[in-house]
């Protein structure tokens, strides 16, 4: 079978993501349970993926326009089988600007892929009016054993210079977060920033690795050919295997932390 051209390879797959669907949108509850509003009129799910997230703003919200916006035409196809009387619009957030009287922006799990994103976040603020939320979690795992087992594999083989092309389409660092608040607070009447350490259960070493083949892996593996692509994931596995101890039921404890943030436009410019 022939390769899958880069965009394609490149491109997110529904299906891929949604295995660990209950892992990956509890962050989503968490978030939501935090927005301090009652009946907004217009809501906007922003890297809506496959409509996970876009489906707890449906049911929260159940009088407002709720929109979700994506780059990825694989996702926003099953978002919009997932959610047919929503609008979803393909679009790269790095540009796309709120349609005015949009009161709520949220954002699961997708600020981490856009470059600069802490300068976007801000401009998407100032497109708010007074008591209009942005409501974002972005993952903030980057040091957790499971990267840095990442990196020893990704150092470490025949790979190594064509996954190193790849940086520009990799996750991008997070900010600490007294530096979103300094950023975010003259816009603001109140941010609040915090923290969770989610403990996934995960069925075994294999399973880690196909939870980020879903997510962090994608660019790295584009550009690889098949046989390459599959000692590459048999590594990793590996490894894995090496840097997390099975519990007492045969499972792996994937620690997860991820940061939110909770921010209430005030009215400074
Ligand atoms: C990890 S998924 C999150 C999906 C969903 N929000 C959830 O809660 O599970 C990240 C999504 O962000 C989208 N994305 C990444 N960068 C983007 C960008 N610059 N513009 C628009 N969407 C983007 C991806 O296509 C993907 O669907």
């Amino acid at each position: 079978m022939a390769e899958p051209s880069r965009s394609t390879a490149e491109d997110w797959s529904a299906a891929q993501y949604l295995k660990f669907e209950d892992e990956r949108t509890r962050p989503s509850r968490d978030l939501l349970a935090q927005v301090p509003l009652a009946a907004p009129r217009r809501v906007a799910d922003l890297g809506c993926g496959p409509g996970n997230s876009t489906e707890l703003l449906v049911e929260r919200f159940p009088g407002a326009e709720v929109i979700g916006v994506d780059s990825s035409p694989d996702m926003l196809r099953q978002a919009g089988e997932r959610l047919p009387r929503c609008k979803f619009v393909e679009a790269d957030l790095s540009a796309w600007k709120p349609e005015p009287g949009t009161e709520l922006l949220f954002s699961n799990a997708v600020f981490h892929w856009v470059p600069d994103h802490p300068h976007v976040l801000k401009r998407l603020l100032q497109a708010l009016g007074p008591g209009g939320v942005l409501a974002v979690q972005m993952p903030d795992n980057a040091k957790q054993p499971v990267f840095t087992a990442l990196e020893r594999v990704i150092a470490s083989g025949p790979w190594a210079a064509s996954v190193a092309q790849t940086k520009g389409r990799q996750r991008k660092q997070l900010l600490k977060p007294e530096q979103y608040y300094d950023l975010f607070r003259p816009l603001c009447r109140r941010v609040d920033i915090w923290h969770t350490h989610y403990n996934h259960l995960i069925d075994d070493h294999a399973g880690v690795v196909e939870w980020f083949k879903g997510s962090g892996l994608r660019p790295l593996l584009a550009p690889l050919d098949a046989v390459t692509r599959e000692a590459f994931l048999s590594r990793y596995i590996d490894e894995i295997s090496r840097t997390y101890p099975l519990r007492c039921d045969g499972k792996v404890m994937l620690t997860f932390p991820r940061l939110f943030i909770v921010a209430v436009r005030g009215s400074g410019a």
